[in-house]
């Protein structure tokens, strides 16, 4: 594999190299600072603060904090679109909103410092990912509303990459150009980059000989298992970010690729939690909860994100927390007989099942009182359908039965008959009446 250096330790940030101490020191300074203008300025708060019977003033260690209510994507909701900022609507530079595909869109909005600590923290990703100045970088996360463009472009930027903005969609085109610029670095979706993969073969080209060292996946859950099918499919290092648009977008936290061992997050500026997604008792691994530390428009204290993950020690950043990969959110899980079936799991399966390809579908239907579940599954290219079309649905079905627990229905169909993502996946779909 082409190289992707880890950044020497003098190419870091100062603030990568603190002390844990230093780090916590720090981090409480800036926690009260958000608590008391979070307060201040944001009725919401205020009064869910004042219900709660607690003052910014009594968060005197960074353990306080959990004396502090939760935030939801409710309490967004109920504020749109501007009722979350906490500095006047003319200070505000920049706005991006949520796709709202579940319900009412969510606004979120950036002063001019948030952009630049923004851009801050995406360079600082794209360095851990083993990106330098000069790199030539294509940016194929969305740009628009979506945080995922315009995150990863304005962070290119400050690290004195030349950036490709070039955003989802004209797959064709998306390959000419890493054809023809030579990018060394790739950010887009884990499944938008397999969609490049197919055209590559369209278009006759050996991805494997493409420029690319790096690519910076993320916007939904992936696997490791994915993560081998893509560095062997495209000879590069595949890393995760991590980001969400009520925290700030891409960002939030990031793979070093020297160790590709979970995502450090950046907690000079976003102080992460795990709580119980049922009772939100803290717990060591569970639901991520996000404050912010530095936001100036819209602070969030204790934001509940959904994303099911597990804090860890830091390794190749030692002051600073790992999250796990994220299995997946706690409206994805599929509950399927009294089982709890994430769509990560049966990405692990389908991706050592031999003969099988990454794209597949989850088709859930209610064909009497109980949900069934058939993943929809494409076969690799080249598979010899007619020999081995029974065997690979009998032996994926027999590995989600020994590792996930459940019977599921599996069809094995031709490649390239499922719909491909442009940006996020939609891997789930819910065929049930209700
Ligand atoms: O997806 C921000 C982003 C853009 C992150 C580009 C990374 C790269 P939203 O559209 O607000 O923002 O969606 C946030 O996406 O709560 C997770 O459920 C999921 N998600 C984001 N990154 C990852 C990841 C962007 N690395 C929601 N692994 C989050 C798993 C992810 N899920």
């Amino acid at each position: 594999m082409r190289l992707g250096d880890p950044p020497s330790p003098e190419e870091l940030d100062p603030i990568e190299r603190v002390s844990p101490d230093e780090l916590a020191a720090l981090q409480l300074e800036r926690l009260r600072w958000t608590l008391g203008h979070a307060y201040d300025n944001v009725p919401l708060y205020r009064r869910k603060f004042d219900e709660h019977g607690v003052r910014p003033a009594d968060c005197k260690e960074l353990s306080d904090l959990a004396r502090f209510p939760f935030t939801t994507k409710q309490d967004l909701r109920d504020s749109y679109p501007f009722g979350m900022f906490a500095v006047p609507r003319e200070r505000v530079a920049r706005v991006h909103a949520s796709s709202g595909t579940t319900g009412q869109p969510t606004v979120v909005g950036y002063t001019r410092r948030d952009i630049d600590i923004w851009a801050e923290v995406m360079a600082r990703s794209i360095r851990a990912s083993g990106g330098r100045p000069g790199d030539l970088v294509h940016v194929a996360y969305g740009y628009g509303l979506f945080t995922g463009g315009l995150g990863a472009h304005y962070g290119a930027e400050r690290l004195g990459c030349t950036v490709v903005p070039v955003s989802g969609g004209m797959t064709p085109r998306q390959v000419r150009l890493i054809a023809d610029l030579r990018p060394d670095i790739i950010m887009v979706t884990p499944s938008y980059m397999l969609a490049l993969l197919d055209e590559f073969d369209a278009q006759g080209l050996d991805a494997r000989a493409c420029s690319l060292r790096i690519g910076i996946f993320g916007a939904e859950p992936w696997t490791e298992e994915m993560r081998r099918e893509i560095e062997d499919r495209f000879d590069l290092h595949a890393v995760d970010i991590y980001g969400l648009s009520e925290v700030m977008g891409p960002g939030v936290a990031n793979e070093c690729v020297e160790s590709k061992d979970g995502l450090h997050i950046w907690e000079d500026h976003f102080y992460p939690e795990t709580v119980d997604p049922f009772t939100g008792a803290p717990a060591d691994a569970g639901e991520l909860v996000l404050t912010s530390l530095t936001k100036e428009a819209m602070p969030v204290i204790r934001y509940r994100t959904r994303d099911l993950t597990r804090l860890l020690p830091g390794t190749a950043r030692p002051a600073f927390r790992r999250m796990e990969k994220v299995t997946g959110r706690t409206d994805d899980v599929i509950i399927l007989r009294g089982v709890n079936v994430f769509p990560t799991q049966i990405e692990e399966v389908v991706l050592r099942t031999p003969g099988l390809s990454p794209h597949f579908q989850l088709h859930l239907t209610r064909p009497g009182r109980l949900d069934e579940m058939t993943v929809m599954v494409e076969a690799r290219p080249g598979f010899d359908l007619r020999e081995g079309r029974d065997e690979a649905a009998q032996a994926l079905c027999a590995a989600v039965k020994e590792t996930v627990g459940v019977r599921v229905d599996v069809q094995v169909v031709d490649p390239e008959t499922l719909e491909r993502s442009v940006g996020k996946l939609r891997r789930v779909i819910d065929k049930r009446d209700n």
